[in-house]
């Protein structure tokens, strides 16, 4: 028998987990920047669970956002956004926006995005970003330049993990890395072990396979690299300590 789709998925797409999990760090906040918004879904939901006031919502592809007011129109909310073709931050005024989110963009990126306009992003109250590769350096960027790590999250999406940050600049509140954690790595979130994420011990565990089975091979081939043997001691710490938290 043909499975039957629900009529109200049939009319709109479901949010995905990694973008749920983005809104739930969100919380509610007055002008949205919607920074590479594509699609233009995050910024519709915000809109519909009354999570913000009206989305300002940006891309450098100009294809990209025209998905985005598409479905906007479709959704009778095309009055509530502003759509702008530009790279990051670069057709924003200070202040305009009271939050932005910076989604599916890869982490150095986003530290750059922030990094080339931080005179904007440094007003804002509240920054989700969500990498899809480069946390490492994209939380290292923060913990470096006066940023305040407000809440983390890991989120499991389609068999994959994705790791969450919401923060806002606040040299006077930024804390560093805490003392048991290793000295200048950055791979995880110090806010996700502390809140002791449930998702954060598969994830870890899954990257501390994927890191011995490349330490495994490069033996193989000769003197294993040091950044290697070094992912593979601090993995392992970051499990023992969520473990030894756990008892
Ligand atoms: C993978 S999509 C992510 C879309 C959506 N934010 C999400 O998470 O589902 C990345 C989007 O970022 C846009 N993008 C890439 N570099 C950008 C930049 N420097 N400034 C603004 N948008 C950018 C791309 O055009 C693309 O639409």
């Amino acid at each position: 028998m043909k499975a039957t789709i629900p009529e109200a998925r049939r009319r709109e797409p479901v949010l995905r987990p990694r973008l749920r999990c983005a809104l739930e760090l969100l919380g509610e906040v007055g002008i949205l920047a919607d920074i590479g918004c594509d699609h233009g879904r995050f910024g519709v939901q915000a809109l519909k669970e009354s999570l913000c006031k009206n989305v300002i919502a940006s891309d450098i592809s100009a294809p990209s956002l025209n998905k985005a007011r598409i479905l906007a129109e479709k959704c009778g909310l095309e009055n509530r956004f502003e759509f702008r073709c530009c790279g990051g931050f670069d057709g924003y005024i200070e202040r305009e926006a009271d939050a932005a989110v910076l989604l599916g963009m890869g982490g150095e990126l986003i530290a750059d995005i922030l990094e080339s306009r931080n005179y904007i992003a440094q007003k804002l109250s509240r920054i989700v970003m969500q990498p899809m590769r480069g946390e490492a350096e994209l939380r290292e960027y923060l913990y470096k330049n006066g940023y305040h790590i407000l809440d983390e999250a890991v989120c499991l999406d389609a068999g994959r993990y994705y790791q969450l940050i919401a923060a806002s600049y606040e040299p006077e509140n930024a804390e560093p890395l805490p003392s048991f954690f290793p000295k200048g790595w950055y791979q995880f979130g110090a806010k996700a072990l502390e809140k002791r994420d449930e998702l954060l011990l598969p994830m870890m565990e899954r990257y501390l396979g994927i890191m011995e089975a490349k330490l495994e091979n490069a033996a193989k081939r000769g003197e294993p690299p040091e950044a290697l043997v070094r992912e593979v001691g601090n993995t392992k710490k970051l499990i023992e300590l969520f473990n030894i938290d756990a008892r």
